[in-house]
């Protein structure tokens, strides 16, 4: 049977993707934003999880105006790192898992979440940077991916609620699923940040601690937050965070912290990670 071992957060900023890239990590602006992430990567290659559920957004590269799914599965072979304007990052290729993913979709459809099913697109800094975060610069992935696709790009995205219980829905398909895999289910994007406007460089590490703290142990006040709050507390993009509560929910009733990270600035924006275990 599949299991979901374990969740994870982690913002996407691009310039830590461009970091890697540049091999600037150990420097000195860098340097406190990936050691946080030292832990993990450490973690990560004893977990050696078979497949990453990775809940992100898509920053219009693979939708744009013509069509904004609000949830949307990838149950495709294989995606290729978007050309974001700069040329596609040199990472490698993501490989999906069509078997679970068309599981997962026909499970939380007859479930009633109307996902989109999405057999063909590349995938931005909301997917990759996280994957680089965790696994640094490998020749291939070590794992197979589900990208799972929220819009938080359009009002309106769905809610805290909303998201939650569509983790709780991808809980049920992943126990159903007869292989024996070790699963992963990763929140990406936030905190605090506002890319544009008078209100541009927005932080509120007060605010984003709290959420951290929210996702520890077994409240869950944290899927009633409205996005009004999100908004002014923590940016216009700081509503990028629902997308965590897609991993919260996922994990069941309370959790465990195995590492929490916070650090700002990076890019004019908070850069937050956790690891949870579901107890
Ligand atoms: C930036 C972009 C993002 O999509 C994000 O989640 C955080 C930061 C940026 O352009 O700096
Ligand atoms: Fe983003």
């Amino acid at each position: 049977m599949a299991r979901i071992t374990a969740g994870v957060a982690s913002s996407h900023i691009p310039a830590l993707g461009v970091a890697s890239d540049l091999n600037k990590t150990e420097e000195a602006y860098w340097a406190p934003a990936f050691a946080g992430y030292d832990w993990t990567k450490r973690w990560e290659a004893e977990q050696k999880p078979d497949v990453v559920i990775l809940v992100y957004n898509d920053h219009a590269s693979a939708f744009d105006m013509k069509i904004i799914p609000t949830f949307a599965i990838g149950c495709g072979e294989s995606y290729q790192p978007a050309d974001e304007g700069w040329g596609p990052r040199k990472v490698p290729v993501v490989e999906g898992h069509p078997d679970l993913a068309w599981h997962i979709a026909q499970s939380c459809i007859l479930d009633e979440f109307d996902m989109t099913i999405i057999n063909e697109m590349d995938v931005d800094h909301g997917l990759t940077v996280p994957l680089t975060m965790m696994f640094g610069k490998p020749e291939a992935w070590p794992c197979k991916v589900i990208p799972l696709a929220v819009n938080v790009v359009t009002y309106p995205p769905p809610s805290g609620n909303r998201c939650w219980a569509l983790g709780e829905a991808i809980a049920r398909a992943v126990a159903s699923f007869p292989e024996d895999l070790n699963v992963q289910i990763w929140g990406t994007g936030g905190m605090s940040h506002q890319l544009q406007g008078p209100r541009a460089g927005l932080i509120n590490a007060e605010w984003d601690n709290r959420f951290l703290d929210g996702l520890e142990g077994d409240s869950d006040a944290l899927r009633h937050i409205p996005h009004i709050e999100y908004l002014r507390e923590t940016g216009s993009e700081g509503i990028e965070m629902v997308m965590w509560l897609v991993m919260r929910g996922a994990l069941g009733k309370a959790t465990r912290t195995l590492h929490r990270h916070y650090h700002v600035p990076a890019s004019n924006t908070a850069v937050g990670h956790i690891v949870l275990e579901p107890v």
